[in-house]
């Protein structure tokens, strides 16, 4: 393995004993090549090869290097955490549940990650004075990757708090316990919402809606706005400067960050194809862009069509770069029925004359619209059923892991069970229990697991639980295609 230990901070670890310095490191999965060169800063060497099972991820800085003295990797203020302590370059700017696991191990866990404002699993009555009662305290962040967003229901809320059964404690009805994945700090230019529940792109937060007409300026100020909110959140610290925060936007809107090599198939621009995050960086995005309920303000005609990045590989004789061009072939025209979905099936967006269907044939494009991308191009928190425990026919995924949160509708009496109210928690809104936003799909072999709760550890659980939800019939045949496919991205 490649493992590197590296001084996240190291002007303020320089006077600590060694003996207590790995509280102080931030380990961070580099390649060697990384900290050689001329400067004495640390580095990351722009466009540097990071393995991972399926290949190598690499990231595309649009500012060269990329200096780990910034503002990004120093820990601010508060608990000893930076931003990379939970967005790392080898993780496609994520952090995997197994890289986090490593860090536990070779910090005894004490890294900064494990910190108990948010990396445990509940915040009181736990024991963190021992590894096997750290060990048992972050087993969420171990096992799955998972952060705790403690959130209470906004004032005015369509619902009431019934239960909640968490099963490390953190039952209260005041503040609810949620458990989500980070999202990638790279590819932001792709960006129709920040947050899962798009909490930095709302109104009840202070922040703006993304739109055709505001962004990128949108964007760019709820990005910084959610610099703040990191920094007195999961880093307990006092708010950075405005310098700081611009500093961290512009490093995080210079990456661009995909797959570029896989073990199979090689270079994934090799033979005309477009894969890997030179390309990537290039790819063309604005709000709309491939829009199919009519909010392309260019109006532009959608195309199912989302991915082109392996056209050229669909006649090729190397059998793995076939495959891949084979799963693009599936995501971009394989049809299945749409139905049930909350925030899609039956809705009015905003600036349409008509619903959407109550039931869709159509394609995996039809939320992940990008082109190339593969987020949703514009804002829509969607309900595929990622956070619903009780019905193994909507979600096959092992759910047990997390709470069971029961909320009722005050004006009709209706209840619902779910394990993350997501969107809901922002607009108080009933009908936007458990929606999330349709996130980037670039860099995924490098951040297992999946989906806001890590529900699927693997790309083969994520697309299984497509095949369930929606009933497509997929062959094993087709599923190993499309996964070969997704760890490409
Ligand atoms: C303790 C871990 C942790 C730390 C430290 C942290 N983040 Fe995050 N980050 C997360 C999690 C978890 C999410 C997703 C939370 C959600 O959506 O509810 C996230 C989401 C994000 C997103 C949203 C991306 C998107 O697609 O919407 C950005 C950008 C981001 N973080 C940047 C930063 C920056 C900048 C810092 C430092 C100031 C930082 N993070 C510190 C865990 C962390
Ligand atoms: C009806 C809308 C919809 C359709 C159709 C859809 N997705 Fe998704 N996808 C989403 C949403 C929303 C999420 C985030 C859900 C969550 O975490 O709660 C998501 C998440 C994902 C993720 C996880 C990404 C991550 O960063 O964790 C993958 C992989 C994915 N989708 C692949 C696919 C594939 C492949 C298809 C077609 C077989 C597909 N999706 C069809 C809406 C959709």
């Amino acid at each position: 393995m490649w493992f590197l230990v590296l001084f996240s901070n190291m002007s303020k670890t320089r006077g600590l004993k060694l003996s207590v310095l790995p509280i102080a490191l931030t380990v961070l999965a580099l390649p060697l090549a990384v900290v050689r060169g001329d400067s004495k800063k640390p580095k990351v060497e722009n466009l540097a090869a990071f393995p991972n099972a399926s290949g190598v991820l690499r990231t595309f800085n649009r500012n060269g290097d990329i200096d780990l003295s910034g503002p990004f990797f120093q820990s601010l203020s508060g608990n000893g955490r930076s931003c990379g302590t939970c967005h790392q370059p080898g993780d496609a700017m994520s952090v995997s549940a197994a890289h986090i696991q490593d860090r536990f191990q070779s910090s005894q866990g004490l890294d900064p990650i494990f910190r108990t404002n948010d990396g445990s699993n509940c915040d009181h009555s736990i024991d963190t004075t021992t590894v096997a009662g750290r060990s048992a305290a972050y087993s969420l962040l171990r096992t799955r990757g998972l952060i705790r967003i403690a959130l209470s229901p906004p004032a005015g809320a369509e619902f009431e708090v019934v239960s909640v059964v968490n099963p490390y404690g953190c039952s209260e009805t005041t503040t609810l316990s949620m458990y989500r994945r980070p999202l990638p700090s790279t590819n932001l230019k792709f960006l129709s919402t920040v947050m899962w529940d798009g909490r930095e792109s709302s109104a009840q937060t202070g922040t703006t809606p993304i739109n055709s007409t505001n962004y990128p300026l949108s964007l760019n100020a709820n990005l910084m706005h959610q610099v703040v909110d990191a920094t007195t959140g999961h880093a307990q610290g006092v708010p950075p400067t405005v310098a700081q925060q611009q500093a961290i936007l512009d490093f995080e809107m210079g990456l661009s960050t995909a797959q570029s090599e896989d073990h199979g198939a090689g270079d994934l621009d090799a033979q005309d194809a477009a894969g890997g995050p030179t390309n990537l960086s290039k790819q063309e995005f604005f709000i709309g862009i491939n829009d199919p309920v009519g909010l392309n303000p260019t109006n532009r005609p959608f195309t199912s069509v989302i991915f082109n990045l392996f056209d050229s590989w669909k006649q090729v004789g190397n059998p793995h770069r076939a495959a891949i061009a084979r799963g693009q072939e599936i995501f971009n025209t394989r049809t299945f029925t749409v139905s049930g979905v909350g925030g899609l099936n039956g809705n009015m967006f905003p600036g349409t004359t008509s619903p959407v269907p109550d039931s869709l044939v159509t394609t995996c494009g039809i939320c992940h619209d990008s082109p190339n991308g593969g987020n949703h191009s514009i804002s829509a928190p969607l309900n595929i059923g990622i956070a619903t425990a009780n019905d193994a026919t909507v979600n096959p995924l092992d759910l047990s892991y997390l709470p069971r949160i029961t909320l009722r509708k005050i004006s009709t009496g209706e209840t619902v069970t779910t394990t993350d109210p997501g969107r809901a928690m922002i607009t108080g809104k009933f009908a936007d229990i458990a929606r999330f936003k349709g996130p980037v799909l670039r860099g995924l072999a490098a951040r297992a697991p999946y989906f806001h709760n890590g529900a699927a550890q693997t790309l083969l659980d994520a697309v299984n639980f497509y095949d369930v939800r929606f009933h497509i019939g997929l062959s094993a045949q087709e599923k190993s295609d499309l996964v070969a496919f997704l760890n490409s991205l």
